[in-house]
């Protein structure tokens, strides 16, 4: 299945692009969920406020689709200034962010995304940029090139990433706040499939928008995907009514089951168990062995499923848990007398190292 019509992807197709922003919560309070983070940034916005000063630098990381770039804009629009959008891998080099930052005005927000993709000199400007408000910039080549350092408006910076540890260490430490964004739970995933519903025009009863939500892998993105499949099914199969009988039999037809795994999820865990005996195995051999990119595996899979308790990571690769062979009507190797897998593993690499 091509990656921009499937359920779960890091990558949005145009359409989803136009429907995303549609529903993009514009205030804190509009925002469920979070509640840790919210509390937090309102008192960071309220007191930079009070003050008349910048907000604090803020890195928000966590899986795709959990509302990083949602926030980045909701801090803009609570601050009341403007903020500019771009990426890591969009900057190349380092005179790109120097003109970036130039054109910032006092108080701007620059929101980079994919922060983890910056290279090392866009990097190396950032680092001034963000403790002193000061750009360094060489002039000239050669023995006679000299160093001039230019101040530039106080800003604040937000960065995104789906791989925090792949985020340098200064540059961590230069953020003043970093905050984790954590999986959503079903009832608040409910609240937001109905928002959703109520901007979109579709009538969504509670059950169905409870069934939208158990199956949309804590993720409010993928949420609004299912919400939009269910809303072409009932139109079409339905006579336009959005039931919980018209929900469930759409959520059958993407392929998707009772946790919200799609068949990527259950090939990886399937190749770890049947090819692998339940694992060490690593995150390149199963992505190779199931034809899909490590680093897709990495970003958008196997967090959920690490979070399920389904895989765990030991030095040496990937280990499929008792669960995931229940989960997938595999016997247990343990109920035939071998020790649980991912124990097994855990023993294993603890007496390799
Ligand atoms: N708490 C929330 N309430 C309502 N909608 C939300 C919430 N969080 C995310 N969304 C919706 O989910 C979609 C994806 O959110 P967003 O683009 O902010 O995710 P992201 O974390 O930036 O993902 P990525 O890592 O892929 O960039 C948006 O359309 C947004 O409206
Ligand atoms: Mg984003």
């Amino acid at each position: 299945m091509p990656p921009d019509e499937r359920l779960v992807s890091a990558g949005l197709a145009d359409e989803d692009f136009d429907l995303e922003r549609s529903l993009r919560p514009r205030a804190l309070g509009d925002f469920p969920g979070q509640e840790r983070v919210k509390e937090n940034l309102q008192i960071a916005i309220e007191a930079a406020k009070g003050r008349d000063d910048a907000l604090d630098h803020l890195l928000l990381y966590g899986p795709p689709g959990l509302g990083k770039t949602t926030l980045a804009n909701i801090v803009a629009q609570e601050m009341g200034v403007a903020i500019r959008t771009t990426s890591g891998p969009a900057i190349e080099r380092p005179g790109d962010l120097a003109a970036i930052l130039t054109n910032l005005k006092q108080f701007d927000i620059l929101f980079i995304d994919e922060i983890h993709r910056l290279n090392r000199s866009v990097e190396e400007i950032l680092y001034p940029a963000m403790e002193d408000f000061a750009l360094d910039l060489v002039i000239g080549k050669g023995p006679g090139a000299r160093s001039v350092r230019l101040a530039m408006p106080k800003f604040t910076l937000i960065g995104a990433t789906t791989r925090y540890a792949m985020v340098s260490a200064p540059l961590r430490d230069r953020f003043g706040s970093v905050y984790r964004l954590d999986y959503y739970d079903a009832a608040t995933l409910a609240t937001i499939v109905a928002r959703s519903a109520a901007i979109l025009g579709v009538a969504l009863p509670a059950d169905a928008a409870m069934e939208i939500a158990r199956r949309s892998r804590g993720t409010p993105r993928i949420a609004n995907r299912i919400l939009r499949r269910v809303r072409d099914y009932a139109q079409v199969r339905a006579a336009g009514e959005v039931t919980l009988a018209a929900t469930r039999a759409a959520v059958e037809l993407l392929d998707v089951d009772d946790l919200g795994l799609d068949e990527i999820d259950r090939a990886v865990l399937r190749c770890v168990i049947e090819k692998f005996g339940g694992g060490p195995v690593g995150l390149d051999t199963i992505a190779a062995s199931i034809g899909e990119e490590a680093d897709t595996i990495m970003d958008v899979y196997e967090p959920f499923l690490l979070q399920l308790g389904f895989l765990q990571r030991t030095p040496r690769g990937r280990v499929a848990t008792a669960n995931a062979y229940r989960h997938l009507g595999f016997p247990v190797p343990e109920e035939q007398g071998r020790g649980a897998p991912g124990q097994r593993a855990l023993w294993e690499a603890g007496d390799a190292e």
